[in-house]
């Protein structure tokens, strides 16, 4: 399930005394260096590191990357990175710093690298949490199906954070749960570079299963008939055309065993092809269309990391899971569903799928009793227009909800931003034949489709995040290379550790 992440050791070396093939050391613009650490790296390298700030060859700007060699020293190199202006350093240039500097050891051939994390003026919990979220997430890499892989060569097996003595407990503590967050990043991501023909409803179900039956988690699944039995019109009509089963899988975390309330339920899409079906997308792009159950990874990720963190709070998991294809079975525009709240719906873009399927996981969600819903889904190229890939769009019209997923997604940096959910917007869902179509006139298509889920999720406070524009990146000079902890290409692992932050965050509310 997981692929092994690398060793991490808190030490509290003294650096006189300190071997190692190479050292990451970040510096502030205008660095002084004051410290007792920053003077014994300094006295180590016989002064050079204070003539290279002297000489303005190290500014200490945000980026900015040297290598230091110090032949004969025990410390063998540092590298340099730039932490930026002292006063704008964050959580995420920590993330980002550590990333640099663990993929410039991998690359170097080391096969150990230390960082001296003592500089970094931030909590030692949230020191150790972010640095290894950057450690693990910056060294992750997908090549299953790279017959000559970088990993074979790869050397690197151990991390050193060197600390201060007293901060070693809760820098420790930090590293524990950094790792976890940062590894149900790395399992959505995984999840989710895998292609169409490798990743089909039926696998992602049983990936879902592996992770529910290593933490201890409920499963269950419904299949295509079971679904069709039952009314499940939405996610039936999609998958109508394919020859995959469709299925929706149900997991369940316990943390509050004495109740059977569901407090909190996340919903991916997980649709593991999408060709727009009748309405056949463009075939120059469609192949990115392998991503379009990101969603439904981040859920499996989510699960892995409130498995590991037992909060205390009751989640259910759903992730929908079918393909979109053209066929003489197919679901075609003009045709009208009934779901089972009683809404019709005309179809008049087999294209527009998403929100067809996540309909039916959010009826079984309010028929379930949730307390409160949230979905992530790769739903709108019309969210890339406003935000990019910078930006997930978040729906929503309960100010808790909102609020709280607001926080869970500053926490790991997984950046939100709010769209409309006016009902003006409704008239453009308006069908002559049935209650609503399924896709809105042009403009505000991330806004009508954020609409039309609503409709389903009667007086249940909900949130939606459009993550379309934010679940992968393309090696493109647009996209690239705006957080040193992504990959250059592929599927980011968004939105697992916010969905988790969030369920947290809800367990605190019942406290
Ligand atoms: N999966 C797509 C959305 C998408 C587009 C994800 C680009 C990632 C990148 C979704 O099913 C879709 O096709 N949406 C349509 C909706 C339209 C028909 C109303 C779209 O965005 O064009
Ligand atoms: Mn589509
Ligand atoms: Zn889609």
């Amino acid at each position: 399930m997981l692929k092994q992440s690398v060793q991490m050791d808190v030490i509290s070396a003294k650096i006189e005394t300190l071997k190692t093939e190479g050292l990451v050391l970040g510096l502030y613009e205008g660095q002084e260096m004051d410290s007792t650490l920053l003077k014994s790296i300094d006295s180590e390298a016989k002064g050079l590191i204070t003539s290279l700030l002297g000489r303005g060859e190290i500014t200490g700007e945000s980026k900015e990357f040297h290598i230091v060699h110090l032949p004969g020293s025990q410390l063998t190199k540092i590298i340099v990175l730039g932490l930026g202006k002292r006063d704008k350093f964050s959580q995420e240039t920590l993330r980002n710093v550590v990333a640099k500097g663990v993929r410039t050891a991998r690359k170097l051939n080391q096969t150990e690298v230390t960082i001296a994390l003592d500089v970094f003026q931030l909590d030692p919990t949230i020191l150790g949490i972010c640095s290894a979220e950057g450690i693990i997430m910056g060294l992750d890499r997908f090549e299953v199906y790279k017959s000559k892989k970088k990993t074979d060569k790869d050397k690197l097996t151990k991390v050193n954070l060197v600390v201060g003595d007293t901060h070693i407990a809760s820098v420790s503590a930090g590293v524990n749960r950094g790792r976890i967050l940062a590894e149900g990043n790395c399992l959505t991501r995984d999840i989710a570079n895998h292609p169409g023909n490798k990743m089909t409803p039926t696998i992602l179900a049983n990936e879902a299963k592996k992770v529910a039956d290593a933490l201890g988690l409920e499963y269950r699944v419904m299949d295509e008939p079971e679904l069709i039995a039952k009314g499940y019109v939405g996610i039936t009509a999609v998958s109508q055309g394919s020859e995959e089963n469709c299925k929706m899988v149900i997991m369940d975390f316990k943390g509050r065993p004495n109740s059977s309330d569901i407090d909190l339920a996340l919903v991916g899409k997980g649709l593991t092809f999408d060709t727009g079906g009748i309405s056949i997308k463009p075939a120059d792009r469609m192949h990115m269309m392998k991503y379009d159950m990101c969603g439904g990874a981040g859920i499996v990720g989510a699960a892995y990391i409130i498995g590991k963190l037992k909060p205390k709070v009751n989640v259910r998991f759903y992730i929908p899971t079918s393909e979109n294809m053209p066929d003489g079975k197919a679901y075609k525009p003009g045709d009208i569903l009934q779901y089972k709240n009683g809404k019709t719906v005309e179809i008049v873009n087999t294209d527009a799928e998403g929100r067809l399927i996540l309909a039916d996981a959010l009826i079984m969600a309010v028929e379930d009793g949730a307390k409160r819903i949230i979905d992530a889904a790769t739903l709108t190229g019309a969210v890339t227009v406003c935000l990019g890939h910078v930006r997930t769009g978040l729906f929503c019209k309960d100010e808790g909800l909102k609020k709280l997923v607001l926080e869970a997604s500053e926490e790991c940096d997984e950046k939100v931003w709010e769209l409309p959910l006016d009902d003006e917007f409704k008239v453009m869902l308006k069908s002559s034949t049935a209650d609503m179509v399924n896709s809105g006139a042009r403009g505000a298509g991330s806004t009508t489709a954020a609409l039309f889920l609503n409709e389903f999720t009667a007086d249940v406070p909900f949130c939606h995040l459009d993550i379309a524009g934010t679940a992968w990146i393309e090696n493109l000079p647009t996209q690239y290379s705006f957080k040193s902890y992504l990959p250059k290409e592929g599927a980011t692992g968004t939105v697992a550790r916010t969905f988790a932050l969030a369920a947290e965050k809800v367990a605190k509310l019942l406290e």
